[in-house]
């Protein structure tokens, strides 16, 4: 056999969310295919890191109060963590804002640009007024041009699917100050992806030959269909990448054009270089016979759909003009929907990879659902709950884990814990020649088809059991060697099953291999059988999942709060929490009262802050508030009657003064603070609740 050398990648997961059920898939996807090369005998890397740059990860660091370094180390830990926890096997799980990265996106960028491939242009752009910034499309918000819904962003209607330039919107305003933007001018890096057109028809429709003589097309035939659109002639020919993006932004300068910050896309996919260097560098493997041009060793990048177009064009085009290799293969995966509807928060069928940890559910059962839908095309996946229940309980401990339970008594008992050489089996010589099929099966992504093949081995394993009674064969007379027999197929049977299982259930194959008392399941294993060979004790390898522990999850879900590092928009209609789920007795502690501004006014050396002079009735007291951006002519607030809290500790407001509790006012849709009002009747220092 011809060792492989393959380096594998999933998608970089950016780094101001959490880890969700759809990440999942993907990375599943990736390390069942990693772990069944390993177990082969192949070299296989496989690189990840957070994805950790762009406008999105500043403002949710700003936010939270955080600098960016904090926030993305912060949210690495959390990443590693909850894939951990799912036995994602990476070789090294790296972040983009690293030194290897910069250097490897520089070389790059400084390669494309020597060949000619970079232009600079003068563009414009809408910029935010107020918070100085050039605003990304779905920064941006306003009416539909078209179908005049309100709330739209920048780029596509969700209520009529138009799309369109962000300076189309009617009405636009900046969804991080709710300021107007206005059109500005700067000077912008393109990658000339137009000129790079025939180089990509090739590469799109190509194929590389592996070292072991298969072929492996670059990419899907539903990939290749979506490239032969993008790869058009005129009005759908390419376009030439804008690469670049102003200060402030969260990311690495370009070099000799200060302010100027390569795009979160141009470093990104650059990410996988990194972490793969960064992992040579510890292990001492050749980075250059990965990455050179020409190089022999395999590359697979496993993605979602939506970012075929980055990996299928714009990645190969950027290696191929710097002087590296192209991809092996780019492998797209479909969507998951929960019991058929798109994931969603308010129905708590948005899982986050945490939740599903802490609520205890066993990481494999989900391993195990998610491989036996998944195949080599880019279709959606369902996770249907109820079938998920039905499927672990009756594949994983109905027929797999059954086998070992129903022989491993009478081989302790009765066997000394020793197996029979049962190498002339015929029910063992079925499975092991079933064992290249479903290698087949695993090599080209059909793990669905490798999952239904293991399962009728196991079927008829159990038949060979219910056929051979082997209870019956314990209390019969002269049949001690027959018992021993047919319990010493089933353990031997049972552990070609583990071996098949293994890619999929790492954590059962470890703890089988301690059962089977042998030092690690490798592929072998699927069709040699263990001879003499003592075993050890039984302990029950897997529970069932029970309904309350699913109905506990989607419950958990409900309740889990978004975080503020999440920008996903909440789905239109429907109530997304913005805050734990609070005890009636924890808002009875808060005093608010009525209030009546005796004088409102700016505060010098502040564009937030309003001072507010109120009377409570009982007091008067001073109040910052950070509303002066909604209210521009503070005087008019005069008289009117406002709602405070009045039972916080006196706050320290920089060197502006002390406020003495906070008054409450609406936030709305478009980033303004309206102030509550008050109904007729009502008299400063009235309770309010
Ligand atoms: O779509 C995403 O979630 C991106 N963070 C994926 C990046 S993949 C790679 F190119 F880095
Ligand atoms: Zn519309």
């Amino acid at each position: 056999m011809t060792k492989r050398k393959i380096l594998v990648t999933s998608a970089l997961p950016y780094a101001n969310g959490s880890i969700h059920l759809g990440h999942m898939v993907e990375h599943i996807q990736t390390d069942v295919w990693v772990r069944f090369q390993k177990l082969r005998g192949h070299e296989c890397h496989y690189c990840c890191a957070d994805d950790t740059h762009g406008t999105p990860v500043m403002l949710a660091a700003q936010k939270q109060g955080l600098a960016p370094e904090d926030m993305i180390a912060r949210v690495r830990e959390e990443h590693l963590a909850d894939f951990t926890g799912f036995h994602i096997g990476y070789s090294n799980y790296y972040s983009t804002h690293s030194p290897e990265n910069k250097a490897f996106s520089e070389k790059i960028y400084c390669a494309l640009k020597a060949n000619g491939k970079i232009e600079s242009r003068v563009i414009e752009q809408l910029f935010d007024p107020e918070k100085e910034m050039f605003l990304p499309d779905r920064f941006v918000k306003g009416e539909c041009p078209k179908c005049h819904a309100p709330d739209q962003y920048g780029d596509n209607c969700e209520v009529c699917g138009t799309t369109y330039a962000p300076t189309e919107l009617i009405k636009p305003y900046s969804a991080v100050s709710g300021a107007t933007p206005v059109l500005r001018e700067s000077e912008h890096f393109f990658f000339k992806l137009g000129e790079c057109a025939d180089f990509l028809k090739a590469w799109t429709g190509g194929e590389s030959k592996l070292s072991d003589g298969r072929i492996q097309p670059h990419l899907q035939p539903e990939a290749l269909n979506k490239m032969k659109e993008w790869l058009g002639e005129g009005e759908n020919a390419l376009s030439d990448w804008d690469i670049s993006r102003d200060a402030p932004y969260f990311g690495f300068e370009i070099p000799d054009a200060p302010g100027k910050y390569f795009y979160v896309w141009l470093d990104a996919p650059v990410g996988y270089m990194a972490s793969f260097q960064n992992l040579c560098d510890r292990i001492g493997v050749d980075f250059n016979e990965f990455f050179q041009a020409g190089s022999e060793t395999e590359m697979y990048h496993f993605i979602g759909k939506d970012i075929l177009y980055f990996h299928a064009l714009f990645w190969p085009a950027m290696l191929h003009f710097s002087g590296h290799r192209t991809p092996t293969g780019v492998f797209a995966h479909g969507f998951l929907t929960v019991d058929g509807q798109k994931m969603s928060k308010s129905r708590g069928t948005f899982i986050t990879a945490k939740s599903y940890l802490e609520q205890k559910l066993n990481p494999e059962w989900m391993r195990y659902y998610i491989a036996a839908k998944l195949n080599s095309k880019v279709e959606d996946i369902d996770l249907n709950l109820n079938d998920f229940i039905a499927r672990v309980n009756s594949d994983l401990v109905g027929k797999y884990v059954n086998i070992a339970a129903r022989a491993a008594g009478f081989i302790a008992k009765r066997f000394e814990g020793r197996l029979k050489d049962v190498d002339n089996s015929a029910l063992l010589a079925k499975l092991a020649a079933e064992s290249e099929r479903i290698a087949e099966s695993y090599e080209t992504r059909e793990y669905a088809r490798a999952l239904r093949d293991i399962m009728a081995l196991s079927d008829a394993v159990n038949e060979y059991v219910d056929a051979n009674k082997p209870w019956e064969l314990a209390k019969q007379e002269g049949q001690e060697a027959r018992l021993h027999e047919v319990c010493s197929e089933l353990i031997n049977a049972f552990s070609m099953l583990t071996a098949c299982l293994a890619p999929v259930l790492p954590q059962t194959a470890a703890n089988a291999a301690q059962f089977l008392n042998i030092p690690a399941i490798t592929w072998e294993h699927t069709r040699t059988t263990l001879g003499e060979h003592a075993i050890n004790k039984y302990e029950h390898l897997m529970q069932r999942v029970e309904q309350k522990q699913v109905d506990d999850l989607i419950e958990a879900n409900k309740q889990s709060i978004q975080t503020a590092a999440e920008t996903a928009p909440a789905e239109e209609g429907k109530y997304a929490p913005v805050a734990e789920q609070a005890s009636f007795d924890a808002f009875m502690k808060i005093d608010m009262r009525v209030a009546k501004v005796l004088n409102c006014e700016a505060v010098e050396g502040s564009t937030k802050l309003l001072k507010f002079d109120l009377d409570f009735g009982f007091e008067k007291r001073v109040i910052f508030s950070g509303i002066a951006a909604s209210y521009p002519n503070p005087a008019e607030l005069n008289g009117r009657m406002v709602i405070a809290v009045a039972n916080f500790a006196p706050r320290k407001m920089a060197k502006f003064g002390v406020s003495e509790g906070m008054i409450l006012s609406a936030a709305t849709a478009d980033g303004k603070l309206r102030l509550l009002d008050v109904h007729e009747g009502a008299q400063p220092g009235d309770k309010v609740g």
